[in-house]
């Protein structure tokens, strides 16, 4: 683990502060939705303040498509938001006026694909919200990344200073006029609608040579009072965070052995307050998605690191947050998305399951850990049974061992694992047994990988690992 956030949040994130760079892209099942949601709505904004465009429309145009305000559809999408096609269910609803809209769509985990998540996007205004769990909702807050504001995804179509007619169609047996964004780049936002109902709305973003896109296809449309009010209000549980697992109270602490990817730049690079990790399985999960869909990283070209720790945390955990950064990065870290403070989050990668899994004995593909700052034991002493209430949640024993992630990815082929596994579709057991054994030894022949140690730390006060 390490990254996350900076990982599946970062498309956000660039768009406002490092606009332009060539970062490239970094993807994660979930969050992706809101950062192609985000960018969608950017371009939409950019071209409506661009002066008109005014190309002349075709001769036989039909009236412009006025899409209802507020309306909810089933979807069906298809997307490569994440880098592999995914496709299923789903449902949106909007009130324009309200500045509210819901996405749906119910996702394939990688590696599992038989193990679903419902991932709800929810845009309030200038509030964005993410909702996993399925039945067992989780909520996470996203900050402020590049302004999150909510945009009307169909209002361009009506506007013929930026979007043009291009003729009929007929999409899943429906016959549609096709209306495009006008754009100076490879962005493509297009809207078949019949009338005035939208049929499909298709958004390609290109950044740094890739491709992002995602395709909605509406069924039949309720308005108005048939949109229950509820599904465009932000939920109760998004008040809060997630309590303290009711079976992990009262009980002692659990040793965690557990793995972080991470930048090896200085001693504060080897801080595991307020980052996540994770277990084998879990970070093997983590490592293979990393790699399969970013073979060439530049945001993350500091994070050359991975080390493996014995720990002892409590199980009673609260709500897993994405963190990332660390001081001496770009932008500086460790940052995370709000959270619980002093619980050690856990959840199932990529958000899976019931939940997420969180309070669960176990997982398929193992778990995600964050480590809140304000949980860590002073040293010497341990979590106790009363932690789901109280003191410290998680300690730290040892730091095993330190390897560069270069030795497993490229002396050890971890690459050619990962891609087995998710071609098989059970779990990432091949990826797992890469990444055990290269901690197992220092003999490459047997997959080992040699321990790099740590920086000797200047000042002995500023030594954060024991
Ligand atoms: C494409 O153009 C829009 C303005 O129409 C701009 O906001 C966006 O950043 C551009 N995208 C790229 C990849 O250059
Ligand atoms: C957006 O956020 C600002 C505060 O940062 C708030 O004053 C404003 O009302 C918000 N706008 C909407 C539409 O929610
Ligand atoms: C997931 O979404 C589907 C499709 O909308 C819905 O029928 C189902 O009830 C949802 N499942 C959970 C657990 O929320
Ligand atoms: C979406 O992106 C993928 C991968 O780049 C590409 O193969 C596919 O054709 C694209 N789909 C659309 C509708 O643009
Ligand atoms: C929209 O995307 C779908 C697949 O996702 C593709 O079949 C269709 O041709 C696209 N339509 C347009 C107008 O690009
Ligand atoms: C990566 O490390 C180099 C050299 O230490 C540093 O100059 C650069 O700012 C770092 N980049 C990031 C993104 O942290």
């Amino acid at each position: 683990m390490g990254l996350l956030w900076l990982w599946t949040c970062a498309p956000l994130y660039i768009v406002q502060a490092l606009a332009d760079t060539d970062l490239g892209f970094q993807r994660n099942p979930g969050l992706e939705v809101d950062w192609m949601l985000g960018e969608a709505g950017r371009m939409i904004r950019a071209a409506e303040e661009i002066k008109p465009w005014r190309t002349p429309g075709l001769q036989d145009e039909p009236a412009r498509p006025t899409v209802p305000r507020r309306f909810s559809a089933d979807i069906e999408y298809v997307t490569f938001e994440s880098g592999f096609l995914q496709t299923g269910r789903g449902f949106f609803a909007q009130d324009a006026n309200e500045e509210a809209m819901r996405v749906l769509t119910v996702r394939h985990t990688l590696g599992m694909s038989q193990l679903l998540n419902n991932h709800t996007s929810l845009l309030l205004g200038n509030e964005s919200y993410i909702i996993n769990g399925g039945d067992l909702p989780i909520c996470k807050k996203l900050p402020f990344f590049g302004q999150q504001q909510f945009v009307d995804l169909f209002a361009w179509a009506a506007n013929p200073a930026v979007s043009r007619y291009t003729g009929e169609r007929v999409v899943a047996g429906r016959a549609c006029s096709l209306w495009y964004l006008l754009s100076t780049n490879q962005t493509r936002i297009s809207l078949c609608a019949a009338g005035n109902t939208p049929v499909e709305l298709n958004v390609t973003l290109s950044r740094s040579g890739t491709t992002f896109n995602f395709t909605y296809q509406f069924d039949r449309l309720k308005l108005g009072s048939e949109v229950p009010e509820q599904l465009l209000q932000k939920p109760q549980i998004c008040d809060s965070f997630a309590p303290a697992c009711e079976n992990g109270r009262g009980l002692d602490p659990v040793p965690l052995d557990a793995y972080i990817f991470h930048p090896g730049m200085s001693v504060e690079d080897y801080n595991i307050e307020d980052q996540n990790v994770a277990d084998l399985a879990g970070d093997a999960a983590f490592i293979c998605m990393d790699w399969l869909f970013h073979e060439s990283p530049r945001l993350d070209h500091n994070y050359t690191l991975i080390s493996r720790y014995s720990l002892e945390i409590s199980p009673s955990f609260g709500q897993y947050r994405p963190c990332n950064g660390y001081p001496d990065t770009i932008p500086p870290g460790p940052s995370c998305v709000p959270g619980d403070p002093r619980l050690v989050g856990r959840e199932a990668p990529f958000s899976a399951g019931e939940g997420e899994l969180r309070c669960a004995a176990g997982s398929p593909l193992g778990f995600w850990y964050q480590l809140p700052k304000g949980g860590r034991c002073s040293t010497g002493h341990r979590p106790s049974k009363e932690a789901w209430a109280t003191g410290c949640t998680w300690s730290v024993q040892k730091r095993l061992k330190t390897i560069q992630q270069a030795c497993l990815l490229r002396n050890h082929n971890f690459l050619q694992y990962c891609k087995a596994d998710v071609l098989e579709d059970k779990g990432f057991g091949r990826s797992m047994k890469a990444l055990e054994a290269a901690f197992a030894s220092e003999d490459s022949s047997l997959g080992g990988c040699a321990d790099v140690g740590e920086p000797v730390a200047q000042d002995s006060e500023s030594m954060v690992v024991v």
